[in-house]
C-alpha cells in the first residue's frame, strides 16, 4: 500500500487527508494519506523515506514550504520561481518539489468568473501561499500588486523576489478591486483585522484563503459594504486536486461529497 502525508506545524486542523482518503477511495487506489506534525529538524529524514520509497509522496505546510527546498534534487518552474513547495513527489529516483497552489489559486478565481485582467490587487499578509498568489495574480495579467504586512520586512523579501509589487505599511488601504486576506486573522471566529473598510465603497472583491470558518469577520465587512465575497475552499480543493493528479495520474471529481468536506464550520 503507498503511503502519502501532509506535514507541517501544526497539522492537527488539515482536511487534506479526508479529501485525499475520499478520492483514494473513489479511484480505488491502494494508498493511504495521513497527517503528520514535524519539527524542523525531522523534515531531512522525512524527505529520506520519500527517497527510500518508504513514502510515495507528501505535501507541505506552513512552515516549511520554503525551507523544504533544501532537501530536494530538483523544483517545478512554478516551484522554482515562488521558492515555494507544496508537493513532493519522486520521479525517476529524484526528488521533485512542486507548487500546486498556484494552479490552486488560479483555478478558484477563474470560477468566480471575476474578470481580473488589468485589476488592481491589494494582498494583506506575507506568509507562506503569498508567493504562489503573486505569481498566478502576474500570469493571469493584473494591472498592479501592493501588499501589505504587520512585519514589513517579510513583504520587502517578497519584493525581492517580486519586483514590480508595492508595498505599503500595514493599517493603511489603497484603492483596490481585489483584495485578498491571506494572513491568519480569521482562523478563530472572532478575530478582527484592524482596517477601516468604511470608505472604500462596492463593486469590490474580497477573497479570504481562509476556509474554515466558512465566513471570516473579513468577508462580513466586504459584504456588509454590498461587495461581491469568497473564502479559500476551491483553492485548497483546487491545490489537493493537482497535487492528486502528479501522484497518481488521475483526475479526481470535485462533487457534492468533496465539498461536504471542507464545509466544517
Ligand atoms: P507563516 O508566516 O509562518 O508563513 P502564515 O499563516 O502563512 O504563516 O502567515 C501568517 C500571516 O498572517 C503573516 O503575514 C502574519 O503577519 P507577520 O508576518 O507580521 O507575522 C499575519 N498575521 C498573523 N496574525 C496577525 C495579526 N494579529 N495582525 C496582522 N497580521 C497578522
Amino acid at each position: 500500500m503507498k503511503k502519502f502525508l501532509v506535514i507541517g506545524n501544526p497539522i492537527k486542523h488539515s482536511l487534506s487527508p479526508q479529501l485525499h482518503n475520499y478520492w483514494i477511495k473513489q479511484n480505488n487506489i491502494d494508498a493511504v494519506y495521513n497527517k503528520q506534525e514535524l519539527v524542523r529538524g525531522e523534515l531531512k529524514n522525512l524527505i529520506l523515506k520519500i527517497k527510500n520509497k518508504e513514502i510515495s509522496g507528501a505535501n507541505v505546510t506552513v512552515p516549511f514550504k520554503k525551507e523544504v527546498i533544501s532537501y530536494l534534487d530538483h523544483l517545478s518552474d512554478g516551484a522554482e520561481k515562488t521558492q515555494s513547495v507544496n508537493t513532493i513527489n519522486l520521479e525517476n529516483n529524484k526528488i521533485v518539489g512542486h507548487n500546486t497552489d498556484i494552479e490552486g489559486f488560479e483555478l478558484a478565481i477563474q470560477d468566480t468568473k471575476f474578470d481580473i485582467i488589468n485589476k488592481e490587487i491589494l494582498i494583506l499578509g506575507a506568509g507562506g501561499v503569498v508567493p504562489s498568489i503573486i505569481f498566478a495574480l502576474k500570469k493571469m495579467g493584473v494591472n498592479k500588486i501592493v501588499l501589505s504586512n504587520r512585519t514589513k520586512n517579510k513583504a520587502e523579501d517578497l519584493k525581492n523576489i517580486f519586483k514590480d509589487i508595492k508595498i505599503i505599511e500595514w493599517g493603511k488601504l489603497v484603492n483596490f478591486d481585489l483584495i485578498i486576506n491571506a494572513t491568519s486573522i480569521g482562523l478563530n471566529k472572532s478575530d478582527k483585522i484592524n482596517l477601516d473598510f468604511s470608505r472604500i465603497g462596492d463593486n469590490k472583491f474580497f477573497y479570504d484563503v481562509i476556509y474554515n470558518p466558512k465566513t471570516t469577520n473579513f468577508l462580513n465587512i466586504g459584504k456588509e459594504y454590498g461587495n461581491k465575497i469568497e473564502n479559500g475552499k476551491m483553492m485548497f480543493i483546487y491545490q489537493a486536486l493537482a497535487s492528486f493528479k502528479i501522484w497518481h495520474n488521475i483526475e479526481p471529481k470535485i462533487n457534492d461529497e468533496v465539498i461536504k468536506i471542507l464545509d466544517n464550520d
